[in-house]
């Protein structure tokens, strides 16, 4: 078999072996993109293109296009997120300058050079993307590969013949945000990761494995399904092991299956039973994972090796009693969330969905329903590691090829996720949900869920309709929205559905506000009924508290969200549903939260006591506590000692004066708790603060770092709205700033901007000798010679001569201050001199010139190279051999502070070093933050090319 040379040999079954076929190679870094005109079709211009012949990508999707022109990047990336505002833009996208109107900005091109050895030729190579948005086309070497229309659904391709081994190769993807999924914000371009995938011909297929367990009494049976594929030209037997290892990697059981065997190009599933001896179960504080390692052997090769995480743990959905953990009673409180952050937008670091699991989990939340729409598997990973439970859900409901083939992708990748314990079908399809036709297309796609996964329940999340359409079609009925019908009279009439709340409230507040100010779009951050669907918080969680019958709660939402600026429109950008602002700082409710949802002692005071011009005033202090008392004092005065209610909050009318609110809390008549809400000065000095001090140097990980600014006693000034300029230094850069104004126009990233300059009107004329240079001059006269490589982008044949002299023009309309330019080139002889507008720049075959500026002229510049000898006279048919890069580096990091905060997110370079982050202000002292990248083994990631 020509593929031996890359397999260990192990030592004989059952050996341990080390190395198997199969890598993972992460592609997320040094991705070429630009942004084009979704009328733009150059990348299907010639004769045959990529529809008629394969190979025949043009333009960007071609692989020899020049594409140093554009930015370079690493992924996630979300261009939507970097872009202006516009009041013509789309409300459900947070008016960003992106979708129909605006086709000149619709439309990313990402590519990607990369190397292939030689010796992988006979694995199976292909790409797998966790999700584009949207509409993606991709290209391997200019061979066309297929779409994927949905931004949600992760997909791969097989790249296998494609590729050159031994060599360069090119992927190119083409992403189109014109159209929406989503009446929420939903990025643009490849917003979630990439990886190269290598695996021998014989391997676990894609989403290969499926485990479930059985728990018993203090054993569970795993049992694992492994499909394997044989992509190899020959017969394959072999045997599998599947082993389960415990967190510590120690195996605990194994199953063996011998004399397997498949065709040449067949597939087969293969199953085998592990009982595992007093599992250690995964729950919500205890999220214990194992792993299974499926091994494949052929002969005595180990060919494949592959890790499926998994927890043990029962679940079920009682119509009485509510949701079940391994046996326990769980009370299911949570969040609905969208895939949106402040500074990243969609393209949300790791590190960073892991941050938002945490918020969400402090403020007491035990459940995440992903609306509207399958999450990065990533987030479903933090879930997994942290104690999360999730609805998992479905983006668009239906019974076509379509519908069938984004529910099947989003189940079996995801299903062997502990945390997952609801497939969501869909959600208030307001067409269907209550009739006939949702029944009839609900049951369908139950019957395709309970295909893929019988093990799990499924559910709608339905706002009208209840017991009739979708809801009689699914296992748990998903209550959006309690205005929308009565859960009593719902539960009375279906008594063996069990229900669970999967929307409610929908309040509207702004963190850190407590007047309503509708010229700017801010609204109280009290708890009061927000619209004519929604809920107070304390409205809906009493509902679904005081009643066992129902499971739980998700609040819509946990953290806020661009889009869906609700009940504003323009100037306001983003929602204001959140309990977390759009940077995850908590609003008052997140307090409300923790009283009710946590077991620790809360007592949270509001608003703040800043209210110069209100003296005198009444104010409404509120107390969000879980003490069954509580005493509240302005400045040593007695405001009166209330009774807490359950699931409720206190409030005193407060006549105004600077000073201090003091609030006392008791349990059973003893003081428990105090907190104290005061006066401040005006703001002094910066404050910043890490969410983590240490990173790691990995490239990927990040620190979320809030600020503030204190007076002159350190005391956070609430009301601050300092306009703070900030700069890294060391193995750290800046990817987003933020700060939770719903209606802020602030930019959330500052990045360079890359301009790609033609060069064009190319003439050629062979020299007498590599000595005689007149040609070069700039205004030397070229009229009569023959033009060149089309004389533009378009190529023709050259003349080959033993020196030859080209000649050919750009234009530069102006020269901004700070901008670099570089001439990207591809050479033309094996020996070669550069000069621009006469002068030489460089005497051999560069690769990319610096150009001072000083060298260039406003208007029309002349580049004129002289070869010898030509090294390709074919080489005219790649069109122009060069263009100018002029990159302007971006401005300087700013954002205001909203309600006395702000968010920086920092990443890793990659090195590993000490990282400041300065912030300035005027008229306030400065800060200096040091943050550590600490040295770490680095995700393995695809060679890059030379070039
Ligand atoms: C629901 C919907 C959510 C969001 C919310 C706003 O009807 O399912 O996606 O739009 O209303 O209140």
């Amino acid at each position: 078999m020509a593929m031996i040379g890359m397999l260990i040999r192990s030592a004989g079954w059952p050996a341990e072996p080390t190395v198997a076929g199969r890598e993972r190679l992460s592609m997320d870094a040094g991705w070429r993109f630009a942004i084009d005109n979704a009328t733009n079709l150059d990348y299907a211009s010639s004769f045959f293109s990529y529809f008629a012949k394969t190979g025949n990508g043009d333009g960007p999707a071609s692989a020899d296009f020049n594409d140093r022109g554009w930015r370079t990047l690493d992924l996630p990336h979300d261009w939507a997120a970097e872009g202006p505002f516009d009041a013509r833009g789309s409300h459900s996208h947070g008016y960003k300058a992106i979708g129909k109107n605006f086709p000149e900005t619709s439309v990313g091109w990402y590519r990607k050079k990369f190397f292939i050895p030689a010796s992988d030729l006979g694995r199976r190579i292909g790409v797998e993307f966790d999700g584009v948005f949207r509409d993606s086309q991709v290209w391997i070497n200019g061979h066309y590969l297929g779409n994927e229309e949905s931004g949600y659904t992760s997909f791969a391709h097989n790249l296998t013949e494609f590729l050159n081994y031994g060599g360069d190769n090119v992927i190119a993807v083409r992403a189109d945000a014109s159209l929406e999924e989503g009446w929420f914000y939903e990025g643009a371009g490849i917003y979630r990761h990439v990886r190269l995938l290598k695996t021998a011909p014989l391997h676990v297929g894609r989403y290969g494995t499926f485990v479930t367990s059985g728990v018993k009494s203090n054993s569970a049976d795993v049992t694992a399904r492994v499909t394997v594929a044989n992509e190899g030209t020959n017969a394959a037997t072999f045997e599998i092991e599947q082993r389960v290892e415990d967190a510590e990697g120690k195996s605990v059981g194994t199953s063996p299956v011998k004399d397997a065997k498949l065709s040449a190009g067949d597939t087969g599933e293969f199953t085998g039973v592990i009982k595992v001896a007093n599992p250690k179960l995964w729950n919500i504080d205890a999220p214990y994972l194992y792993k299974l390692v499926t091994v494949i052997r052929s002969g005595d090769c180990v060919v494949d090796r592959y890790e499926t995480p998994f927890g043990i743990r029962s679940f079920r959905f009682d119509p009485n009693e509510g949701f079940f953990l391994n046996g326990q009673h769980v009370k299911l409180h949570g969040a609905n969330n969208h895939q949106d952050h402040a500074g990243v937008g969609a393209a949300i670091p790791d590190a960073l969905q892991e941050f938002r699991i945490a918020r969400l989990k402090e403020m007491g939340c035990n459940i995440y329903r992903c609306s509207h729409n399958p999450p990065t598997p990533e987030l479903l990973d933090a879930c997994d590691r942290l104690g999360m439970v999730v609805i998992d859900e479905n983006r668009l409901m239906g019974t076509s090829d379509y519908h069938h083939h984004h529910l099947r992708e989003m189940m079996l990748r995801d299903r062997n996720h502990p945390c997952i314990v609801l497939w969501s079908l869909g959600n208030e399809e307001w067409r269907i949900e209550g009739n006939e036709h949702g029944a009839r297309i609900t049951t369908t796609m139950n019957r395709w869920a309970k295909e893929i996964d019988p093990t799990r329940p499924t559910t709608v999340a339905i706002s009208g309709g209840w017991g009739g359409g979708s809801s009689t079609a699914v296992d748990v009925m998903g209550y959006n929205y309690l205005r929308h019908g009565s859960t009593d009279e719902h539960h009375r009439r279906y008594p063996s559905q069990p229900g669970l709340g999967t929307e409610e409230s929908a309040f509207t507040q702004t963190r850190g506000i407590y007047f309503d100010d509708r010229t700017n779009c801010h609204l109280r951050a009290y708890d009061w009924v927000p619209n004519d669907w929604g809920s107070s918080l304390e409205m809906g969680w009493t509902h679904y508290a005081e009643r066992p019958y129902l499971a739980g709660m998700c609040v819509w939402t946990g953290f806020d969200y661009r889009g869906e600026p609700t009940p504003f429109g323009w100037p306001a950008i983003s929602s204001q549903h959140g309990i977390l602002d759009l940077c995850g700082f908590p609003k008052d409710g997140f307090y409300y939260c923790q009283a009710w949802w946590k077991d620790e002692p809360v007592l949270h005071v509001f608003p703040h006591w800043n209210w110069p011009g209100r003296e005198g005033q009444e104010i409404s202090v509120w107390a969000f506590s879980n003490c069954n008392e509580v005493e509240l004092f302005l400045n040593g005065q007695s405001q009166g000692r209330k009774r807490m209610e359950r699931n409720s909050h206190l409030e005193w009318k407060v006549k105004y004066a600077p000073g201090t609110l003091l609030a006392r809390g008791y349990k059973a008549g003893k003081e428990i708790l105090t907190t104290k809400v005061e006066t401040t000065g005006n703001p002094a000095s910066i404050r910043l603060t890490p969410e983590r001090a240490t990173i790691k140097a990995d490239g990927a990980d990040v620190s979320v770092i809030a600020m503030n600014v204190a007076d002159t006693q350190g005391r956070l000034v609430p009301t601050a709205s300092n306009e703070v300029t900030f700069a890294a230094q060391g193995p750290g850069r800046i990817i987003g700033v933020g700060n939770g104004d719903p209606s802020s126009h602030e930019p959330d990233r500052y990045i360079e901007t890359v301009q790609a300059l033609p060069i064009s009107h190319w003439r050629v004329k062979p020299a007498d000798s590599a000595a005689t240079r007149a040609e070069v001059a700039f205004g030397f006269d070229d009229a009569g010679w023959p033009s060149a490589f089309g004389g533009g982008e378009t190529g023709t044949t050259n003349p080959p001569a033993q020196t030859t002299v080209y000649r050919g023009s750009f234009e530069l309309a102006e020269k901004p201050a700070d901008a670099t330019f570089t001439l990207a080139l591809r050479s033309l002889g094996q020996r070669q001199w550069v000069y621009l507008n006469g002068q030489s720049i460089a005497e051999d075959a560069a690769w990319e010139i610096n150009l001072t500026a000083n060298a260039l002229r406003t208007g029309r510049n002349v580049i004129a190279i002289l070869v010898t000898p030509p090294l390709n006279p074919q080489a005219g048919k790649q069109g122009s051999p060069g263009l100018v890069r002029m990159s302007v580096p971006p401005a300087p990091w700013k954002r205001s502070l909203f309600s006395g905060l702000a968010q920086i997110i920092v990443q890793s370079t990659g090195e590993p070093g000490e990282i400041t982050l300065t912030a300035r202000s005027p008229g306030v002292s400065p800060a200096t933050l040091k943050l550590e990248a600490a040295p770490t083994s680095k995700r393995p990631a695809v060679a890059g090319s030379g070039h």
